[in-house]
């Protein structure tokens, strides 16, 4: 941040739809200001720096970038950019937001991570379910204790039609993705519940994948990713998470995060916690603040940069993370359980 000014003066890149979330939040946040966009297709830039009042518009992140008047950039790009273009960022002195998932692959949740600690930036992943009204609420009753010691999560992202393809099909072509409907969508819902139960170490994975819906995207896309995946995680703690995730399934869609402990249960809809009172059940609507997570998403990351702070879901969080998908792929592809290494101290 410049002396002149207490703004932390903001870039993004990458004006897809996420990409227009992270520049609202930052137009929201009095404590920040957006000061450029970047995104390879010009018109789009440009139309889209007319309507939220942006001075300037690139399209080569590394021109942009040459500017030392930008102190922080959100990376909302297809999943293949994260890891690269983070670590220009970085490299560049610049803090960074980026989009879910982390990256490919824990190696490239490494690398960013290693960047950040080497230029001592900050970096954050954008994962925006912990930034929701009820998730917020939920996490301070866990803080507070009240549901005990938390041993077990379930988390369901299901869609029954919706795959995703993106400009030029990288959604679906695990090369540039990095795999399907689990590091799209199950990436939301895993990440969700496995912050509410205080993000233990996972140590083992058991999953399978399966690609039955290829038919659903034009023939000549690449297709060559999950479109629905199931889960099971085990924690250093002893605790358990099972997961679901589809693009695509002969189901109705469902869309669920529910945690057990040893004093009471929650889930997120119905927003409800459900415990005992003189040894009878009893389930305890729960009221949920009204805000917008990516507003919420983006505070709390100019929050971090001007109180020089570690975001919620940190560099070394979004290697865990990544490390948990990897695993899931894994066992998927090898018709077993694997062990999940432990990376954490990697960092320092
Ligand atoms: N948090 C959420 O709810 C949410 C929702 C959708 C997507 N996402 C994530 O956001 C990221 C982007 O997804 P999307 O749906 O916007 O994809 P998209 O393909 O619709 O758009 C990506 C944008 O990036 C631009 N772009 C590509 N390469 C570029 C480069 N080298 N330099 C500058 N611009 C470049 C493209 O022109 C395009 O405008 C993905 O990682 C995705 O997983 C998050």
């Amino acid at each position: 941040m410049s002396d002149q000014t207490t703004k932390v003066r903001a870039a993004v890149v990458g004006l897809g739809w996420p990409g227009i979330q992270h520049l609202k939040g930052y137009i929201a946040d009095p404590r920040s200001e957006v000061v450029a966009v970047c995104d390879l297709d010009k018109g789009h830039a440009r139309s889209v720096a007319k309507e939220y009042k942006v001075s300037r518009v690139y399209t080569d992140h590394l021109k942009m970038l040459e500017n030392d008047d930008i102190d922080a950039v959100s990376v909302c790009l297809p999943n293949f950019l994260h890891a690269p273009i983070s670590m220009d960022v970085l490299n560049a002195g610049k803090h960074v937001l980026c989009e879910k998932p982390p990256a490919r692959s824990a190696q490239e949740a490494l690398a960013m991570a290693e960047a950040a600690h080497q230029n001592g930036r900050t970096l954050m992943y954008a994962l925006v379910q912990r930034f929701d009204g009820s998730t917020q609420r939920l996490k301070q009753l866990v803080r507070a204790g009240e549901l005990g010691e938390i041993y077990f999560g379930k988390a369901g992202y299901v869609r029954r039609r919706g795959i995703p393809v993106g400009k030029e099909g990288w959604f679906v072509d695990k090369e540039r993705s990095g795999g399907g409907a689990l590091i799209d969508i199950g990436v939301h819902a895993l990440d969700c519940v496995w912050w509410l139960m205080n993000s233990p170490r996972p140590v083992e994975v058991m999953g399978t994948s399966y690609a039955h819906f290829k038919h659903l995207v034009p023939d000549d896309i690449r297709y060559d990713v999950d479109d629905a995946t199931f889960a099971q995680i085990r924690f250093e703690n002893g605790a358990t998470i099972i997961l679901e995730t589809t693009w695509a399934l002969n189901l109705p869609g469902d869309n669920y995060i529910k945690v057990a402990g040893t004093k009471a249960g929650a889930t997120l809809s119905p927003f409800t916690l459900y415990t005992e009172e003189d040894g009878r059940e009893l389930d305890k609507p729960l009221d949920a603040p009204s805000i917008n997570g990516f507003d919420e998403e983006v505070k709390h990351f100019v929050e971090c940069i001007v109180d020089g702070t570690e975001p919620i879901s940190s560099a070394q969080q979004g290697i865990m993370l990544m490390q948990m998908l990897d695993g899931i792929y894994e066992s998927a592809q090898k018709g077993r359980s694997v062990p999940i290494a432990d990376l954490s101290v990697a960092t320092g």
